[in-house]
Order: structure tokens, then sequence, then C-alpha cells
């Protein structure tokens, strides 16, 4: 066989790994206390920038944010860093209640994905302190179209309450938009004096069939050297997700950008966790299958 041919072989067979190693992150942090005046530190909105360019969709948590001005500095520096204008953001309105209130935003880059639809969490019974608000995002996957996020906050002394409560949110929003693909997120506080063992392993998303919980017990979700609890959590639920689920972490932002514990509290107390979804599963056993087709006709080549 003419050397050429073998190099473009070669070069099919890493495009078409390439192509299926491509995948889509999703996000969960708690930016503790994310001010106006907190983002304007220009060592917190470096790091946080970088954080933020990770991530397809990224659900931040504690916005503290009356305006819109914390948001959008963050998207400006975002578009400048990645030197890219696709960029938006879906905030839920102050939340919380007494004077302390809090918003969830989504920021996610919108060449990627789009929002079809979104609510705030009808909470008549006050279950919430910070009652979801709930977004449905288009995915660039024909087995999975679009997937539902449910962020929650929950607050410390309420842990067990309001994580039962999420499971009416998932029932709440899977009917309302016939998808059963929903990824819950965020700081569940499910862990250490918050949430004993016992009671977490007897929570109805931990009993109900169907939900994974893909940050797994054990893992430290927390930046203090002295802490080690797994506050924050993603949790599956659906078949088209589970198949397009590639890996589920925490990102160490403090041992990736090497920074103090100190320096790294000045972002957070909080490590941000992350899933990614591939594009389809079944390209992803076709690519392979062709990768070792061309494999095999090229050691045959070389014999
Ligand atoms: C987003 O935040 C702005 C400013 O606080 C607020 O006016 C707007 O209503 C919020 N969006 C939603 C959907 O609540
Ligand atoms: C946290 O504790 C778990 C056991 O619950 C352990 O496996 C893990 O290594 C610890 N992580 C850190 C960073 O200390």
């Amino acid at each position: 066989m003419p050397h050429m041919a073998v190099r473009g072989l070669l070069a099919l067979l890493f495009i078409l790994l390439a192509a299926g190693a491509e995948a889509f992150r999703i996000c969960a942090f708690n930016a503790q206390r994310l001010t106006l005046a907190k983002v304007a530190t220009e060592q917190v909105m470096d790091t946080l920038v970088q954080i933020l360019a990770r991530c397809d969709i990224m659900v931040l948590q504690e916005v503290v944010d009356s305006s819109q001005k914390t948001v959008s500095l963050l998207l400006r520096e975002l578009k400048r860093f990645d030197s890219s204008n696709y960029y938006s953001s879906l905030n839920s309105s102050l939340l919380g209640r007494n004077t302390y209130k809090e918003k969830y935003v989504y920021i996610y880059r919108s060449d990627k994905t789009q929002v079809l639809n979104s609510y705030q969490y009808d909470d008549t019974d006050d279950l919430f302190a910070r009652e979801p608000f709930v977004a449905q995002f288009t995915l660039p996957s024909k087995i999975l179209p679009s997937v539902v996020l449910v962020p929650l906050h929950t607050t410390p002394k309420d842990v067990e309450k309001e994580l039962n409560a999420l499971y009416d949110v998932f029932l709440d929003v899977s009917q309302r938009w016939q998808n059963e693909n929903v990824i819950l997120l965020g700081d569940f506080n499910a862990d250490c004096a918050s949430l004993t063992k016992k009671r977490l392993n007897s929570l109805l998303l931990r009993i109900k069939p169907g939900f994974h919980w893909v940050i797994p017990d054990g893992e430290d979700t927390t930046v203090r050297i002295s802490t080690n609890c797994t506050y924050d959590r993603i949790v599956v639920h659906g078949q088209g997700c589970q198949s397009l689920l590639q890996a589920a972490a925490t990102f160490n932002f403090p041992r990736n950008f090497q920074l103090t514990e100190e320096e790294a509290l000045s972002i957070s107390d909080h490590y941000p966790v992350e899933v990614e979804l591939s594009q389809a599963a079944h390209c992803i056993q076709l690519f392979s299958l062709t990768a070792q087709l061309l494999l095999s006709l090229l050691l045959s080549q070389l014999d």
C-alpha cells in the first residue's frame, strides 16, 4: 500500500477519535456569596472565568446580586477570555426567607445549547429556603435532544426535608415537560454534620429507582484542608442521560491553578462539580468500531 494512503488512514483515525471524545460539560458551583465587590477583585475574576470557561452550562449558586451587574461583569470578562461572544445567562429572582437572599444563575454557551423553557418551582408549603429555578436546555445530541436541570442549594438545618421535597420537584417538572431526563445538582449539604449517613441513605432520591448519584459519597467537595464533606452533588435520572454519561468529578481548582488554601478560599469554600455527556452513545461505539477496523487494516499493511 502506498505510504500516502497509510498517512491518510492514520489522519482519519485521529479525527474519528477526537470527534468521539468531545463531550458536553454541565457544572454546578457554590460560588460563596458572589457579589459585585467580590468579582471586581482581579484574582477572583481571573480564576472564576477559567472555571466557567470549562463548562457548556454552569449553575452558579449563592449569587448575591440585586442588580444584574455581577453577572454582566462576569459575562463580559468570560467573552474576553474565550474571545467568543457565545455566552448567555439565565437567572432566578433573589430567593430566601429573610433579608439574606441569593439567586441561581445559569451561564451557558449559546452556540452549543439553548434554553427551551424555565420556571420557578411553586413552593406553596415553603419547604425550600431557595426553591429550585428549573430550566430545560437543548443538547447537541441526536439521542438526547434536551435535558432538564434542577438546581438546589439547601439550607444546612433542613437538608433532609428539602432533599425529599426535591423528589416532588422532579415529578412536577418531568410531567410538565414530558421529559424524564433530569439532572438534579448543587450544594445539597448532603454530608457531615448536616446529614448523617443513615438519613442520607433513607432519602427518596436514594430509595426510588432510576436516580444515580454520580458524585460518590466520600468525595471531598470542600476547599478547606481541615474539612472532608461531600456537600455538592449531581444526581442523574433518565435512560438517555445515563447512556450519554461519560464522567463525573469535582474540579479541584486550587490544585489545577496552583493556589494556596487562602487564595482558593477567596473564591469559594466549595469545589465545582461536573458531569460530562458524550454527544451520542451509539456514535462512540461506531467510532471505536471504525477505529478498530482501520487499525487492523493498517496493521495488515505493515506485515
Ligand atoms: C434576573 O434578575 C433580574 C435582576 O435582579 C430580575 O429583574 C429578573 O426578574 C431575574 N429573572 C428572573 C427570571 O427572575
Ligand atoms: C475524604 O474521606 C474519604 C473517606 O470518607 C476518603 O476516601 C478520602 O480520601 C478523603 N479525602 C481527602 C481529600 O482527605
